[in-house]
């Protein structure tokens, strides 16, 4: 094809094109024939109801995006924080997690597909050949890379000296191996071990600072103190990780200020403990507010309401305090009636 036979359009990119070492005035010009097949209307393009349809179907998908932000929304102001159901085949998961994610993937989901249907159906359908200089290089230059190539393999040796091209290609296999190996460190899996403290039936609660089993009478109202199980020590060998699952806050409530039933029936004339481990991430808690029983995480400011089942009131924190059940043995001292009944710690912990 000779030049005169590309479109006028066109020639700039042919001409760009004849720099190189390619002779495009031998060759057929793509841009000139793209080969497309012959273009196929739409029927919205010639049906003005079908249009009409596609129209009503992305005004439908915008608009039930609008109502699922609404109900994102509802779903962030009604739904309690705390608040888990049971979804099958996932477990129990966080209620109001469940509602901002599903109302916010829809909202997102039906923008997303409102805009490709409206793209589809109703905007401008022309076929466009967007001109484009051939990508591969010229002959002398990728004749050149070759002979370089060539030259660099030959003064290397690497043809001739096969026992080191052998071993160098085996080093260079293997040495990938080493990070597969290092997967080990990822192990062993925890298993159930997150599920249990050192708490138990009968184990006496310890004051963490003093070591000295707490009676009731130690407990005033308006304090923290902060517990352990008894015969936990310092250098035991996994003293850290048993610290940081048993560790407990125990506060003295007026019996009349708990507000929930479960919360009462656990504690001991109105001594309550719970778990010293934030359910976000597992920071340590340790600020209490004596007035609102409120108890506050450092890290990420979730605020903890003692005084009803230390649901969560503020904050990123997805679930309640674990509470410990508490009683007095014989001998006046504080004890624990069994372990946690749920996993203290993170809630991304499979609770129920
Ligand atoms: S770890 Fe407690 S709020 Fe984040």
């Amino acid at each position: 094809m000779s030049s005169q036979d590309i479109p006028e359009e066109n020639l700039p990119a042919a001409q760009d094109a004849a720099h190189g070492a390619v002779d495009v005035a031998d060759e057929k010009h793509p841009f000139a024939d793209p080969g497309l097949p012959p273009h196929e209307h739409r029927i919205q393009d010639i049906d003005e109801r079908a249009a009409k349809r596609s129209e009503r179907t992305v005004a439908l998908l915008f608009t039930v995006s609008m109502l699922a932000t609404i109900g994102f929304i509802a779903s962030f102001v009604a739904i309690p924080v705390d608040k888990s159901i049971y979804v099958w085949p996932l477990g129990h998961v966080g209620a109001l997690n469940l509602a901002l994610g599903l109302t916010l993937g829809l909202a997102l989901f039906c923008i997303g597909a409102g805009a490709v249907h409206w793209g589809r159906t109703l905007m401008s359908d022309e076929e466009l050949v967007q001109e484009r200089h051939p990508i591969e290089a010229p002959a002398d230059v990728r004749a050149q890379v070759f002979a370089d190539f060539k030259q660099g393999a030959k003064e290397s040796a690497i043809g001739r000296r096969k026992l080191i091209r052998n071993t160098m290609f085996g080093a260079l296999t293997l040495v990938p191996l080493s990070g597969v190996v290092l997967l080990r460190d990822l192990g062993p899996l925890p298993e159930d071990k997150l599920r249990h403290t050192l708490w138990s039936k009968g184990k006496l609660l310890v004051n963490m600072n003093t070591h000295e089993p707490l009676r009731p009478s130690d407990v005033a109202v308006g304090s923290l103190t902060f517990a352990m199980p008894e015969g936990l020590e310092e250098h035991d060998h996994d003293f850290q990780n048993e610290i940081a699952k048993a560790a407990l806050m125990v506060v003295r409530l007026e019996p009349g200020d708990i507000k929930d039933k479960q919360e009462l029936e656990w504690s001991h004339e109105g001594i309550v403990a719970y778990s010293k481990i934030c359910t976000h991430v597992g920071c340590p808690i340790s600020l209490y507010e004596q007035q609102t029983h409120h108890v506050l995480c450092p890290c990420h400011q979730s605020t903890f309401d003692l005084s009803d089942g230390a649901r969560v009131i503020f904050g990123p924190a997805g679930h309640a305090l674990p509470q410990l059940r508490i009683g007095v043995n014989d001998e006046g001292y504080l004890e624990a009636l069994g372990d946690f009944e749920e996993p203290v710690g993170p809630a991304f912990w499979e609770r129920g």
